[in-house]
């Protein structure tokens, strides 16, 4: 019998239920032992929900206390770096860490430094690579139905790290993961906007050229699209080749080929009413992969080294637009560009109020009895924040 890969969730928020879904669907090889939150209520509720038995203030304590082979990192961005570099050295064997990876690419270089140096395999929670739509496309571009792709195109909202990771991410999967040969950018932010708690962008686009030929285009927070729909997409990636396209989402794929067809809908491998792309069997085949990983498998689709290539582009549409000109890859500037920018004047305020559009799940200073109560009437947790910070 193979032993247990034990598990300790940091951060019990709402994406730590994700990844217990996918640590549950897996638990023949795997075994939750504990929680880190400094929020007690949060703890308390995680152990309740999950029959969790350890539970700590801090990540100094866990380790303190036991080194579990494998750590869910499920806090805000900013922490994502310094709790990954923390883990790697106190000795596990696996992180997976939420998108976006890091806050600057320097950040993120030392994560993947700090997990080479202690041998630990390191995940980036792009657990949308692992949705049947995605892959589906995927099977498409390599059997040739599209030819060699030309342009990708992709469309996000809300922040360029909290959803246009995704499908940039997606998209270097679905064309082969290729190499950037450089990306150019450009940036509005005349309001203060922030996004759990890291500075982002009014909206902003760019350019990426690959090395194989292939372009991208990204745009974010600038498009109308209505992806409140039930099967509409809020991370949608088009794919011109040189015989086909493809409009893809995470439930299917829509073919665009020749002989007057018109566009043709390919399902993906599953029902689309059972596709979940975040939580569920997405995130149980995150889990199950890096099983595999650990017990001497392939590389993870999501490694940490693929999340860094799509977070220096990210930070490279940035950096662009802060010096005018395209930003050669390999990437030289370790800083967050939009704080430099920022610092620098290059980006002044119309409107000067800082806000942040996921201010509301800052649980510092919330009533818990006020959350409890609420809780019980059965309220998912975005809507409960809402309520207890009155927005
Ligand atoms: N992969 C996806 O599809 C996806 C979806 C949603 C969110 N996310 C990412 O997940 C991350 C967390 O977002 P969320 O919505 O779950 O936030 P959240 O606010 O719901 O949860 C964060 C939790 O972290 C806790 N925390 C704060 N400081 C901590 C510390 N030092 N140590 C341990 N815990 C601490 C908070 O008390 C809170 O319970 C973000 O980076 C976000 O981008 C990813």
């Amino acid at each position: 019998m193979t032993n247990k890969y034990t598990v300790a969730v940091v951060g019990a928020g709402s994406i730590s239920q994700a990844h217990m879904n996918g640590y549950n669907i897996n638990d023949k090889n795997i075994s939750v032992e504990a929680v880190v939150d400094p929020v007690e209520n949060a703890r308390k509720i995680f152990m309740d929900q999950y029959d969790v038995k350890k539970s700590y203030s801090s990540m100094k304590e866990l380790f303190q206390d036991f080194t579990p082979d494998i750590v869910s990192i499920c806090t805000w961005h900013a922490l994502h770096h310094e709790q990954t570099v923390e883990a790697a050295k106190a000795g596990v064997k696996a992180i997976i860490c939420e998108k976006p990876m890091a806050i600057g690419s320097g950040p993120a270089q030392s994560m993947l430094d700090a997990c080479q140096e202690n041998n630990v395999k390191l995940v980036i929670s792009h657990q949308r690579r692992f949705t049947p739509g995605w892959e589906k496309a995927k099977e498409i571009v390599e059997n040739g139905l599209i030819g060699n792709p030309l342009f990708v195109e992709l469309k996000a909202l809300e922040g360029l790290l909290n959803w246009a990771t995704h499908n940039i991410d997606g998209s270097r999967y679905i064309i082969g993961d290729p190499d950037t040969e450089w990306v150019f950018g450009s940036v509005e932010r005349t309001t203060n906007k922030f996004e759990r708690d890291t500075r982002i962008e009014d909206s902003c686009m760019g350019l990426i050229q690959y090395k194989n030929g292939i372009q991208s285009f990204v745009q974010s927070d600038l498009a109308q699209y209505d992806y409140e729909s039930q099967w509409k997409t809020n991370h949608p990636i088009f794919i011109r080749g040189e015989i086909g396209a493809l409009d893809i989402t995470e439930y299917e794929v829509k073919f665009l080929g020749g002989n007057n067809r018109g566009w043709e809908t390919i399902p993906a491998d599953i029902p689309k009413e059972k596709i979940d792309p975040i939580g569920g069997d997405t995130n149980g085949k995150l889990v199950k992969e890096l099983v595999d990983w650990l017990n001497g498998g392939d590389d993870h689709r999501c490694s940490g080294d693929k999340a860094k290539q799509t977070l220096d582009i990210m930070m490279s549409i940035y950096q662009s637009a802060r010096i005018n000109e395209k930003v050669f890859f390999p990437v030289s500037e370790d800083s967050y560009p939009l704080d430099l920018m920022f610092d620098e004047g290059k980006i002044p305020l119309n409107k000067p109020e800082r806000y942040d559009i996921r201010g509301f799940l800052d649980r510092s200073d919330i009533d818990e009895d006020d959350y409890n109560r609420l809780k019980k009437q059965g309220i998912p947790h975005h809507q409960i924040m809402q309520k207890v910070k009155r927005i």
